[in-house]
This record gives C-alpha cells, structure tokens and sequence, in this order.
C-alpha cells in the first residue's frame, strides 16, 4: 500500500529550532513530489494598555506591522529554500493562535503530512511545545516533529557502551 503526500504543511514561528523541521520537509516533498505550504501565524496584537501617552496608538501599529513583516519574512525564507530545492512552495500567513491555525490551514488545504519542530521559540525545557503538543494531539493527519540531533547523543552512546 502507498502513502500519498502531495501537499505538506511546515509552520513557522521563524525560530533556529522550528527551522530544523525544513530539510526533512524539503526531502519528504522532493521524494514524493508534494508541494510545500510554509504557515507562519501571528501572535494576538499586544493590548493596547500597554502603550500609553502620546503616539501611543503608532507606537502599537508599528509594532503590529514588524509582527507581520516577520511572519511573512520567516515564511518567504523556507519558500525560498523550497524553490531553490526546485519545488514548488508557497507561504500562508494568519493571525491567532498558532495552534488553532496551524490546524485550520491542514484541514482546508487538506494537507497530507504536517512537518514541525518539537519546540519553537520558547525552546521550552520540556519535550514538546505547546503548539507541538496540541497539532499532534489534534491533527487531520500524521504529524513528523523534529528535534535537534544532539539530544540523542549521550543516550546513544550510552547505548553503545552496555
Ligand atoms: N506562531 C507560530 N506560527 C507557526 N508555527 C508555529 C508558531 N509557534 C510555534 N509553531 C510551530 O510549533 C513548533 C513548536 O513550537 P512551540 O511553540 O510548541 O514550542 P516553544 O516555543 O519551545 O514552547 P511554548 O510556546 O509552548 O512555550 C515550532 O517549531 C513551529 O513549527
Ligand atoms: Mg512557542
């Protein structure tokens, strides 16, 4: 029986540790020549009590437009790693929680495969992030967390030394 993957989704919060899942992503697509959605999603706008005085609505509004230039910057870097690869990729941004569009955006591009860091930019000390933890949890379709391969030294050379 064969697996088709022809639409794979890679989110992004534009951390070192979510950039880990995009050569995995990159070589799942080129092996079974699926296109690439790179989804970077926005947090929620600061609230605006945190700006107070004069220029503080600009002050805000600055802030919500580097937000977006930042999102669309990490996504358009994956995208261009991906056309570089010579697939084809495009990037999707949202605003919310990162959880809940991660898995809106594979429910409506009905993507086959989600491809992901085990943490983002926290880096939280725990195995998996929370957005990590609530895609696995939730999602349409099998999920590939990445993590960096130096957690899996010591206990491979343990391994090696029984
Ligand atoms: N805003 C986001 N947009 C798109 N993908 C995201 C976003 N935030 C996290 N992700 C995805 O989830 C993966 C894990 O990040 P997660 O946020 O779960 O871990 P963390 O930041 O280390 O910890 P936490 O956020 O729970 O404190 C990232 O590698 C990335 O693939
Ligand atoms: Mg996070």
């Amino acid at each position: 029986m064969s697996w088709e993957v022809k639409k794979i989704l890679v989110p992004t919060d534009g951390s070192p540790k979510a950039e880990l899942a995009v050569a995995p992503a990159l070589e799942i697509a080129r092996l079974k020549g699926a296109e690439i959605v790179v989804l970077s999603v926005l947090a929620a706008p600061f609230e605006s009590s945190c700006f107070t005085g004069t220029g503080a609505a600009e002050g805000a509004q600055v802030i919500e437009e580097l937000k977006v230039e930042l999102a669309q910057q990490s996504a358009d870097r994956i995208v261009k790693r991906a056309s570089e690869a010579g697939l084809s990729a495009r990037a999707v941004i949202r605003s919310g929680s990162p959880a809940d569009e991660i898995l809106k955006v594979a429910e409506q591009e009905d993507v086959d495969l989600i491809v992901m860091g085990t943490k983002g930019a926290t880096g939280t000390r725990r195995l998996l992030g929370s957005v990590t933890m609530s895609v696995i949890s939730h999602a349409p379709c099998p999920v590939l967390a990445v993590r960096e391969k130096e957690y899996t030294l010591p206990l491979y050379e343990r391994a090696r030394r029984m």
